[in-house]
């Protein structure tokens, strides 16, 4: 209720600039976030989840795109979720699409972004994660969300995505492979066969390589896709990712389409919030038919969450994780409480 009449006056400013006001001031509040815990997290015991051995307190977590750089992880473990993913990451630091490139469209509850993998890369990130970790708590987990640098290849795609495991293996505790964002030309593209199929198999081997070369434990790696697939697609997509041994799906990322809208805009990039929800439950449906019985490949789904409802619905398409972004910023920081409660 109280961020209610707060948004009033957020929502008087761009986008960017409450985002990099909230995320320049917060941190100089770090030593209070383990006094807010009590207000904002929810324990329930009954709901953990374990994949492939990583466990997670609750099925809630923080998508890709709010954290890129990993400034806040504190601040979204005291808020009661369960993870944050950390991105997109890209090997070298890049500053993104020109600004303006993020839209509130308030009628719809819905963003519009083509932010474009505006980060400080891989190494800076890693640096952050670490110091993180010793001040979260231990069962919070730190997932990055990895992608290729602007200026690289389609053909060259595999080589940004090893050097992104490569540098952030020990800090991560999950990998996300995105091919689905539609603000870096030709991603979307990875998610063809063409390319699919081999940015999968090496990008196992190069995980596999780093553990057996420094020792250290399988981490899971999983894949995010987009919401404006046909079946045949998604389909594929699924057999591919089961066959070369990944861990799971994140449906979806933004949609490029506009149907319905009821705020009349005419800005590029990826649309998310409430008009993105039926698409990628619908997404979320068909890969559940799909992964029906199988235990060990999971399904994540984002896309439109606000509310218990909404996550319910997820859950009863076959979500074994949901993750949210657009909802934060309409809902404020106690979404998490309000929808696990
Ligand atoms: C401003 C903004 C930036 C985003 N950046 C990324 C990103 O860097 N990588 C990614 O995989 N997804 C990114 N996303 C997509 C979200 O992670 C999520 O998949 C999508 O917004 C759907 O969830 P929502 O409706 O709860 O926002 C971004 C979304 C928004 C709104």
């Amino acid at each position: 209720m109280l961020y209610k009449f707060f948004r009033i006056f957020l929502f008087r400013f761009r986008p960017e600039f409450i985002h990099n006001l909230i995320f320049g001031v917060l941190p100089f509040f770090k030593f209070l976030f383990p006094l807010l815990r009590p207000f904002y997290s929810f324990n329930d015991l009954t709901n953990d989840f374990t994949v492939n051995g990583l466990r997670f307190r609750n099925r809630l977590g923080i998508a890709a795109g709010l954290d890129k750089n990993g400034e806040l992880i504190e601040f979204w473990d005291t808020a009661g979720f369960s993870h944050i993913e950390v991105g997109t990451v890209t090997p070298l630091p890049q500053p993104g699409n020109p600004k303006p490139r993020l839209f509130r469209l308030v009628k719809d509850k819905g963003i519009i972004n083509r932010m474009g993998f505006n980060n400080k890369g891989a190494e800076h990130i890693k640096k952050k994660i670490l110091k993180a970790k010793k001040r979260t708590r231990k069962d919070f987990v730190i997932g990055v969300n990895i992608g290729k640098n602007k200026q690289t290849l389609l053909e060259n795609a595999f080589e940004d995505y090893a050097k992104c495991l490569d540098t952030l293996y020990e800090a991560g505790d999950y990998f996300t492979i995105n091919i689905s964002s539609p603000n870096t030309e030709g991603l979307r593209e990875l998610q063809g066969r063409k390319f699919l199929k081999d940015l999968l198999f090496e990008i196992i081997m190069k995980r596999n390589e780093i553990m057996k070369a420094r020792n250290l434990p399988e981490k899971n790696i999983f894949l995010k896709i987009a919401p404006d697939l046909t079946d045949e697609e998604i389909k594929s997509i699924y057999e591919d990712s089961v066959y070369y041994g990944l861990n799971g799906i994140i449906a979806t990322n933004t949609t490029i389409t506009r149907d319905g809208l009821k705020t009349s805009i005419e800005q590029e990039g990826g649309l998310s919030g409430k008009p993105l929800k039926a698409m990628s439950d619908a997404v979320l449906k068909k890969l559940s038919e799909l992964n029906r019985g199988k235990k060990d490949f999971i399904l994540i789904g984002a896309g439109g969450v606000f509310s218990a409802s909404d996550y319910k619905d997820k859950m009863l398409y076959g979500a074994d994780l949901v993750q949210i972004y657009t909802g934060l910023i309409y809902e404020g920081f106690g979404i998490a409480k309000k929808i696990l409660k």
